[in-house]
């Protein structure tokens, strides 16, 4: 199939600007094994525009792009849904960000390599946390949403995961510790979401309460780069092979994604307008793992 592929750089910035580049077999060759982009990234408030979204409807039908395919999460989306109504180039999404939070996908893609990095590095703080018999709020990232705490907490064995979706009550927080130390538990790691308060605030209530001495780790963007897992890598070629055929058979307005093992679609608007459900009895199964 003698399919001409363009990768715009910085993202809809780049659509915006018309900057793009060639992409062939041979030069994106050698790149399966790295974290980051090689068309870089941007967050672009320009785009969330009309003006902008026209500009990019522009380029589009300058070059007479056939097809978009959009990778990224929900703002990347938010754009592509605004663009479809301003362009007629079919556009699909494709899932890729470490927070998970995409509807219509169980899993996107850089969300498992992100699990991997914040459990290998709860792993070593809790060699601290045991030695010195502490408590540790470790503070993962994924924005106003849990799954990233969730999966890491759970993997990690975290004796308490809060994550923004159900409010976390202090005084349980604090009674979990107690009876943890009666148990013989002297070490605890809290990992919580970075929208899920202020860990500062948390750790002062703790060692009020509790005694234990607490400290605090931001794992930060180390989550965010680094060689993909596997399992990422799979998702990316699926995904990409899913997009293309979709794109081959002149359909737009979709995103793909994993529905319960087979890689599935869903529409779009659908997609941008829907809230990712929580699974709640993840964390029920977290808590039962961690008494
Ligand atoms: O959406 C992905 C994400 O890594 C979030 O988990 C995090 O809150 C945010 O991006 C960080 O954004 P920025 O790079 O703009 O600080």
């Amino acid at each position: 199939m003698n399919l001409e592929v363009v990768g715009f750089h910085r993202g809809w910035e780049g659509v915006m600007s018309n900057d793009s580049k060639a992409l062939t077999p041979r030069s994106v060759g050698g790149i399966l094994q790295l974290g980051g982009t090689i068309l870089h990234t941007h967050r672009s408030p320009a785009f969330e525009t009309k003006k902008g979204v026209k500009k990019g409807a522009k380029t589009l039908s300058k070059l007479a792009v056939e097809g978009l395919v959009v990778i990224g999460g929900d703002g990347s989306f938010r754009g592509a849904c605004d663009l479809s109504k301003e362009s007629d180039t079919l556009i699909i999404g494709v899932p890729a960000t470490i927070d998970n939070d995409v509807y219509g996908t169980d899993e996107t893609i850089g969300f498992d390599t992100a699990v991997n990095t914040a459990v290998t590095e709860i792993d070593k703080i809790r060699d601290t946390a045991m030695s010195h018999e502490r408590t540790f709020i470790v503070e993962v990232m994924g924005r106003k949403r849990g799954f990233l705490a969730l999966t890491a907490g759970l993997t990690s064995g975290a004796e308490i995961i809060i994550v923004p979706e159900i409010k976390a009550k202090t005084d349980i927080i604090i009674q979990t510790l107690r009876e943890n130390w009666k148990k013989g538990k002297r070490s605890s790691i809290i990992v919580k979401a970075e929208g899920a308060g202020d860990a500062r605030t948390l750790a002062k209530n703790i060692e009020t309460s509790v005694g234990s001495e607490v400290r605090i780790s931001v794992l930060g963007y180390a989550q965010r780069g680094g060689s993909p897992t596997a399992r990422s890598r799979l998702l990316a070629s699926l995904y990409g092979n899913k997009a293309v055929e979709l794109l081959l058979k002149e359909q737009g307005n979709k995103v793909v994604g994993l529905q319960n093992g087979q890689i599935g679609t869903i529409n779009m608007e659908k997609s941008c307008n829907t809230t990712k459900p929580f699974d709640m009895s993840l964390l029920l199964l977290a808590n039962v793992l961690a008494t």
